[in-house]
């Protein structure tokens, strides 16, 4: 079916996306961005110089909605101040919060022309479409059968993120797993993935315009069942083997990761696929069997525990990432102590680490036994103190070792390089700009907090 109006040539207009959250929404407004290209519209890099200005909102945590109310308040000031000079600005609100908002944001929010869901992007040229026909908002919420991915794939070419060398594909969208704190499978609703051909179709057109490095996205990327080339369903590894085949493609990786989906083939691909970083983002959110059960995460901490042993047997430098939530209702001082303790077992390259937020209409929203925020305050302290000390210690570990760095782009002094080792970290050397796109060795001279320095091995 096509959704799409044919390109309107007579549109000169400008767009600005400004994305909030995950690298999904840095993906989709990518997305956007082309579609609306197709149609005729240039990107530009504030809201002062655009006609279309689109809010690309997250709500997982914090204040998500206040932010949005008062972000749009501030276009409406200056759509306003347009229009009485004759001009005009079309106001959008994109994202989770849209999804969970839906017709409210209209109703409270004047000026906003437009709201609507993550799974209705490709829909977006119908939309505005329709706001100019009928001079009234327009609110699209609904998860609709046709195929989002396929409706975006209209779009002429990618443009990679990473000055080109290393892109974002979303492979699968969505949540099934329910986890008593979170807001993902109602505003992205249930899993989907997308079919291997798709995701490779879109690979390789990436690569050929330059990209080395892909980032396989999605909420829950090892439960990936996409249907795969024979017909038969495919699993993340079946897809990233399919992915490896693709000449000048030279690294994969994946996030984020569910401890309960995490396949026997995506383990061993781990030892086996080249290709495959020895980078792995798996949260585990508490430490506490007590409050992983009132999480409703489906695992125990020993189950997480005996698979980053069982990963790291098989690939031993392999370097783990995590999210984590303190101050989940009802955690003690106890249960915290258990989170400290899990970190200090597995010792983590990187974290991300979150006061637990109340998000409206999930069921841990609705527990009397909320904790005080000073007391999240200082657990969060606390573990962000003990992660940042493994951070740095992971980082100090890589000095004297010779790595693969794959050079992204110029650093900030003349002759200087910047690129990417296998664990994320940026590593700044001297070298010819001749060499972005390629993998080097470099052998690490010294860490910072963020970044590591080193120099050009000579083979
Ligand atoms: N409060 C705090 N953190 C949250 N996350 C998800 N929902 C919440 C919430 N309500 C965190 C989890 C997840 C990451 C993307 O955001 O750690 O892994
Ligand atoms: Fe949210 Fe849990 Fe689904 Fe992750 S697995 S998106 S934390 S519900």
């Amino acid at each position: 079916m096509s959704i799409t109006p044919a390109p309107d040539k007579s549109i000169s207009q400008k767009v600005f996306i400004k994305s909030f959250g995950c690298q999904m929404n840095v993906y989709d407004s990518e997305r956007m961005t082309e579609l609306l290209g197709a149609q005729g519209y240039s990107a530009v890099e504030s809201a002062e110089a655009a006609d279309l200005v689109i809010l690309n909102t997250c709500h997982i945590r914090e204040k998500a909605v206040d932010k949005v109310y008062s972000e749009v308040g501030k276009l409406r000031e200056m759509k306003q101040e347009r229009q009485q000079n004759g001009g005009d600005m079309t106001i959008a609100v994109a994202g989770c919060v849209a999804q969970a908002e839906g017709h409210e944001i209209v109703r409270r929010a004047k000026g906003v022309d437009l709201v609507f869901g993550p799974q209705t992007y490709h829909r977006l040229p119908a939309l505005l479409q329709q706001r100019a026909l009928t001079q009234k908002p327009v609110v699209e919420t609904e998860f609709p059968s046709d195929d989002k991915f396929e409706g975006l794939g209209g779009a002429s070419h990618r443009r990679p993120h990473g000055h080109g060398v290393a892109a974002f594909v979303t492979i699968q969208e969505g949540c099934d797993k329910f986890c008593s704190f979170c807001v993902v499978p109602y505003t992205r609703g249930a899993e989907f993935s997308r079919p291997v051909s798709q995701v490779v179709d879109e690979t390789q057109k990436l690569v050929t315009a330059g990209v080395r490095e892909v980032t396989l996205l999605g909420q829950n990327v090892n439960a990936y069942r996409g249907s795969g080339l024979s017909g038969a369903q495919a699993t993340l590894a079946i897809l990233i083997d399919a992915l490896s085949k693709i000449d000048g493609l030279h690294r994969i990786r994946y996030m984020t990761s569910h401890p309960r989906d995490m396949g026997d083939d995506l383990i061993a691909a781990h030892a086996t696929n080249a290709k495959l970083m020895p980078y792995l983002h798996l949260p585990v959110q508490a430490g506490s069997d007590r409050v992983l059960k009132a999480m409703n995460r489906g695992h125990t901490t020993q189950h997480y525990v005996d698979l980053i042993q069982r990963i790291r047997n098989v690939r031993p430098d392999i370097a783990i990432s995590g999210d984590f939530i303190v101050g989940f209702p009802g955690e003690s001082d106890a249960d915290f102590e258990d989170t400290l303790n899990i970190v200090r077992g597995v010792g983590y390259a990187a974290a991300y680490s979150f006061k637990y937020s109340e998000r409206p209409g999930t069921p841990a929203a609705d527990r009397k036994d909320q904790v005080p925020e000073e007391v999240k305050n200082q657990r969060l302290y606390r573990l962000q103190a003990l992660l940042t000390a493994q951070m740095q210690m992971f980082n100090t570990s890589c000095v004297g070792k010779v790595f693969p760095v794959l050079i992204e782009k110029p650093g900030r002094q003349a002759g200087q390089m910047i690129g990417r080792s296998p664990y994320l970290q940026s590593v700044h050397l001297d070298a010819p700009g001749s060499l972005v796109g390629q993998l080097v060795n470099v052998k690490i001279l010294s860490s910072g907090s963020n970044s590591l320095a080193g120099e050009l091995e000579i083979a």
